[in-house]
């Protein structure tokens, strides 16, 4: 039996087709047979129609089963006005089956992909075994469809902007991103490992050096690290690096780029979504003070505030203490917080201390400056009067209070501040907000390791003004480095690279690498820059986390069409997975017991 090949796809009945014959092509989604007359929803990516068949003309009709694969044949009809169904894009009509091929018969199907609501429950694992039974869904279809316009439209932009995309290795060297690397091992000589690309930066830089000018690519990047909502151990960036700029041109060129993508695509699907507008600017420092981290969800103010000046000589030991031994009081404002119940209070303390916090100071403004709450006895009217300033409350507000050093205190408040934010339901899901976080410092202090390690990589490049504090104050130095953030979230991050083999030099005897490491890891890099090599700047948007802000997922395995799970492991390919005697040999490798 040959294809009954479609004429029309289900999605695009209408009232005027009422009358044509067409042959469909889809997947039955939805089976009822209700004895009398027969209903199949037939569903192809552009959408479901309704088939209705006349059970006296098909005996087999039982062989049609949710997800069986058909060709049919019938006559669409106007339905009666009262059978009409607002809720479906074809619900107008309805086909009436004149014939049918069964093309692919189907097993009773691990989770029902026809009912989003039940959907929701089914284990994940097993939703990603069976992926290519979860991506039949129109939700993951469409998720799948606007990730490849966000892709293509890039694309375009690019290259209108005079950019040539270059593919670079991936099995090759190791390049620092701060991740473990996936290691290849090579055959030939054994012992030898190729590593796959945490991100192409060394390659870019090196076209940059080949006089490519301007690079992009649409760049798998390998990090074996762990997994959190917005990391997969492979992902895609846009990869993209410049000639003969400065660090401004590269935010201009990213942030229009960027606007204008979003937006088409937001456009095209009809997302439900407001514009993307012009990037707020922060410095790190601005960042770090204002909203406690280095990635602020602008969609609401809450800033932080610094209450140390006022509470340096308070009678409240914990709060003298910290100011003495040069810590800091820092807080945020809850709005309405003033009316939660002690439990409450409670719980948002517990949450503090989940992130480092010693305890949680809380004043609630009852009304003007009548105060109550954990340290209400240690604040006269005064106090009272001059909190209020500083943080701006209201009557009916909850001010909550940390005394730590400035980064716990930091840390604990900018997950606090997002909580708070979450409650009173100011991160709004229209938004977008994007903004820049620029003026990185170039290392922090790794206590762990005892040594400097770089914030970004160690190509970026020292801001010039602040090279002067290379021996003396290292954490001082700022870095050509920027990050663009949304709503919370990093999406990108870049910098201005060093070109010069005098500084980079210098930037790795900071990092303590030595000579010989120097040399085995970068030596081909180093002699490339000694070959007239330009000055140069790029960034990489993440792919995956721009498709999750766009479609409103909150885990990066819904935009991803073939994800891992959790620990790394693919369960519908099942990998990793054991290999034969034969290739352990080969590749001179013997398991350690
Ligand atoms: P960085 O390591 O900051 O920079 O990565 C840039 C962007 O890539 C995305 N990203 C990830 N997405 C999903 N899963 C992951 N595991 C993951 N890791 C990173 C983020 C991040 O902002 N070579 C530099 C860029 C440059 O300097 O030009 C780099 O890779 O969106
Ligand atoms: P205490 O005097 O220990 O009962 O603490 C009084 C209040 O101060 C409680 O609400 C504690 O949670 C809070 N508190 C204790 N240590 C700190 C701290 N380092 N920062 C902020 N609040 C604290």
């Amino acid at each position: 039996m040959g294809l009954l090949q479609r004429t029309k796809v289900c999605g695009e009945l209408r009232s005027c087709n009422a009358g044509d014959e067409v042959v469909l092509n889809g997947w039955a989604h939805r089976v009822r047979d209700l004895g009398g007359v027969m209903f199949v929803d037939l569903r192809d990516r552009s959408g479901l129609v309704q088939l209705v068949l006349d059970p006296s003309a098909f005996p087999n009709r039982a062989e049609i089963r949710s997800e069986t694969c058909l060709a049919v044949t019938g006559k669409v009809r106007e339905r009666a006005e009262e059978t009409k169904n607002p809720k479906m894009e074809t619900g107008d009509v309805e086909v009436v089956v004149t014939g049918y091929t069964v093309l692919g018969p189907s097993k009773t199907l691990p989770f029902p992909l026809n009912d989003e609501d039940q959907m929701v429950n089914v284990n994940e694992d097993l939703r990603i075994k069976y992926r290519y039974l979860d991506l039949r869904r129109p939700s993951m279809y469409r998720r799948l469809a606007i990730r490849s316009s966000l892709i293509n439209r890039i694309r375009r932009h690019m290259e209108e902007q005079g950019f040539i995309e270059v593919e670079t290795p991936i099995i090759t060297k190791s390049t620092p991103e701060g991740a473990r690397d996936y290691l290849v091992p090579y055959r030939l000589e054994p012992g030898k490992f190729y590593a796959l690309p945490q991100s192409p930066q060394q390659y870019k830089q090196l076209l940059m050096v080949a006089g490519i000018e301007r690079y992009f690519q649409i760049a798998k990047c390998f990090r074996d690290e762990s997994q959190r909502a917005d990391r997969q151990p492979e992902f895609t960036q846009l990869d993209l690096e410049m000639s003969f700029v400065v660090q401004e041109d590269v935010l201009q060129l990213t942030e229009g780029m960027l606007r204008d993508v979003l937006n088409a695509v937001i456009g095209q699907f009809g997302l439900d979504k407001d514009p993307v507008e012009t990037f707020e600017r922060l410095t790190f420092d601005e960042s770090m003070h204002l909203y406690g981290c280095d990635k602020p969800d602008l969609r609401f103010g809450l800033q932080l505030f610094d209450a140390s000046d006022a509470f340096a000589d308070s009678e409240f030991g914990v709060f003298r203490n910290a100011v003495e031994s040069g810590g800091v009081i820092r807080g945020v404002r809850y709005p309405g917080g003033a009316g939660l119940s002690r439990k409450e209070v409670g719980q948002l303390e517990e949450f503090a201390r989940e992130f480092g916090a010693k305890g949680l100071a809380t004043l609630a403004f009852e009304s003007e400056n009548d105060v109550k709450g954990s340290i209400a006895k240690f604040v006269s009217a005064d106090k009272a009067a001059e909190l209020r300033k500083l943080s701006g409350a209201e009557p009916g507000d909850l001010l909550c209070m940390v005394a730590d050093d400035y980064a716990t205190a930091n840390n604990v408040l900018y997950r606090l501040r997002l909580e708070i934010g979450e409650r009173c339901g100011l991160r709004n899901p229209r938004e977008l907000k994007f903004c820049w976080v620029v003026d990185f410092p170039l290392v922090e202090w790794d206590a762990e390791a005892g040594r400097w390690s770089p914030t970004h990589h160690p190509f970026t490049s020292p801001k010039e003004e602040d090279l002067v504090y290379l021996d003396s104050d290292p954490g001082r130095i700022r870095a050509d480095c920027y990050d663009v953030v949304c709503n919370g979230t990093e999406m990108a991050s870049g910098s201005i690279r060093i070109h010069r083999t005098d500084i980079q030099a210098r930037i790795f005897k900071l990092l303590g690498i030595d000579e010989k490491t120097q040399q085995d890891r970068f030596g081909h890099i180093l002699e490339a820059f000694s070959f007239g090599a330009p000055p140069h700047g790029g960034i990489a948007p993440g792919i995956d986390r721009l498709a999750m802000a766009l479609t409103d997922t909150e885990n990066i395995r819904e935009v991803i069409a073939f994800p891992k799970v959790g620990n790394g492991y693919d369960p519908l390919m099942d990998a990793p997975s054991t290999v034969d005697a034969q290739q352990w040999a080969e590749l001179g490798l013997r398991l350690s017991k």
